[in-house]
């Protein structure tokens, strides 16, 4: 079995940021971004350029949410999007598409550049790989679509990885960086350029009649517009719990064997494990991502991290992991973000989420046509990325996804409710979703011999959590939300904790 360290974000690691929880709440702004990831931030920022008075709203802290938990590659290639997207939407929705994620990466270049922010933006060439026979066609097939879409996409057979790679669809001059370098970068660009960022301070709630106003665990604040872009959208009215499913993609990081540098990034799109470089304080280091699983299903966590860890020694020469972590993504029906009105009749209401994986691109794209929006200015992706796009397509996966969380709603209720297993008997290290007294409990004891247990009932909708033996957190599975054993919110849409049942 391999070594692994406990888990702990590489960019967390190693970019401290100054502590923001003790700024004081403005009571009134043009501008309230909520959440502050790179969606968020770019939004806040390219607002404060336009001249708008911008509050960044931050439940945690900047950059340690998604944006701190990503592999960070800047890149416009999504796995196999564009060959799906000319199918499903027409090559001018793809040509639109590959537009919006070239203009962020180009953005990203052009704006650390002219800040000065020092993240390590590096451009590298991305491959989608297989190593199947059976997949060379879909490849060759989606580097035709991407080449018509307008990006610079071949079909090759070599791949400079430890892989019997049988053919690649390559992207030449994508980029990837340090994200939360970047990103603690642009947050002091919104503070000087005379925006607030606060942290610690959780919205609660929007009221949009009579002017719209942000309810938070600090007090109200009014603002003329409000940006939702807490990855997962934390105001249920545009049904969006129904609309994005979501997926845990694990992350690891270390030395590579020789020093030998990674210098592209690859994705192998059968097993979706991918792998890009890093040099991390002059020592090359590789950075792998994959065995993603759905938020909440009762999987082994620890050995996914296992399975990944021995993917990035066997292709990718890691000797050892030194840090480890995982990554939230949120997907669309579509495979499309959705970026604008929050529901049809918001007039000063906005949301961005649903990047998928690919995060980097996505959100800044997504800041990039916010700001568009927000000032008036028209923007010909905006019908591509509008939220309220519903099609029988998207109606019919609605339906699918409300039937798995109908399952946990009601099939886990009954069968943890048949299952009772008093608390004391949990052995040190054990978790468990139990009845006692009638009510579910989530119950965890430490290996201390210390036992947290907490409602089992996520506050958001009412599904049962599960138990994430890697992070020792609850998560739960209809939606993601996700709990400290404490119960406090890690990740919504839940915005309030889990009761806290008992402690000993
Ligand atoms: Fe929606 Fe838990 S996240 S019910």
């Amino acid at each position: 079995m391999t070594e692994l360290p406990g888990t702990r974000s590489l960019w967390l690691d190693t970019a401290p940021a100054p502590d923001r929880t003790g700024t004081p709440l403005p009571r009134e702004v043009d501008v309230a971004v909520l959440g502050g990831g790179i969606a968020g931030l770019t939004t806040a920022y390219r607002l404060g350029r336009a001249g708008r008075s911008v509050l960044v709203l931050e439940a945690a802290r900047v950059a340690a949410g998604v944006s701190g938990h990503t592999t960070a590659k800047i890149s416009t290639q999504h796995g196999l999007k564009y060959a799906t997207l000319t199918k499903s939407k027409g090559a001018e929705a793809a040509a639109t598409y590959a537009y919006t994620q070239t203009a962020a990466l180009d953005w990203i270049a052009a704006a650390s550049a002219e800040l000065g922010i020092d993240c390590g933006f590096t451009r590298a060439d991305s491959f989608v790989y297989t190593t199947r026979p059976g997949t060379v066609e879909n490849l060759e097939r989606e580097a035709e679509a991407a080449a018509e879409a307008g990006l610079p996409a071949t079909f090759v057979t070599d791949v400079d990885l430890d892989v019997p790679s049988l053919g690649a669809v390559k992207f030449t001059g994508q980029a990837h960086f340090h994200p939360r370098r970047w990103l603690l970068g642009l947050a002091e660009q919104i503070e000087r350029a005379g925006g607030t960022i606060v942290e610690g301070v959780r919205a609660e709630g929007v009221d949009e009649l009579g002017g719209t106003r942000v309810r938070t665990t600090a007090g109200e604040v009014r603002a003329g517009e409000v940006v939702v872009a807490t990855h997962y959208p934390m105001l249920d009215r545009g049904l969006f719990f129904a609309r994005l499913d979501p997926v845990r993609d694990l992350v690891v990081a270390g030395p590579v064997e020789g020093n030998r540098r990674v210098d592209g990034m690859y994705l192998d799109a059968d097993t979706h494990h991918s792998v890009r470089g890093y040099l991390n304080d002059g020592v090359p280091y590789a950075v792998a991502g994959g065995e993603h699983y759905r938020v909440g299903d009762s999987v082994d966590v620890e050995s996914r991290y296992e399975r990944l860890a021995s993917w990035a020694s066997d292709h990718a020469g890691v000797h050892r992991v030194t840090h480890r972590w995982s990554a939230h993504d949120l997907s669309t029906v579509d495979s499309v973000p959705y970026v604008g009105r929050y529901h049809p009749a918001s007039r000063h209401l906005w949301v961005a989420t649903g990047f998928g994986q690919w995060g980097m691109t996505g959100g800044t794209a997504a800041g990039l046509l916010l700001a568009d929006l927000l000032t008036g200015k028209e923007n010909p992706s905006a019908s591509l990325y509008d939220p309220n796009r519903f099609g029988l397509r998207s109606a019919i996966k609605t339906v699918e996804n409300n039937a798995t969380v109908a399952k946990f709603l009601v099939g886990d209720h009954v069968s943890a409710l048949r299952k009772p297993a008093p608390l004391d008997e949990l052995a040190p290290g054990e978790a468990k979703v139990t009845r006692e007294g009638g009510e579910l409990i989530a119950a965890y004891r430490d290996p201390g011999g210390e036992l947290h247990a907490v409602g089992a009932h996520c506050t958001h909708l009412g599904c049962l959590v599960a138990f994430n033996n890697a992070e020792k957190t609850w998560d739960c599975p209809c939606h993601g939300s996700r709990f400290a054993l404490d119960g406090s919110v890690i990740q919504g849409p839940a915005v309030h904790a889990l009761p806290k049942k008992r402690e000993r």
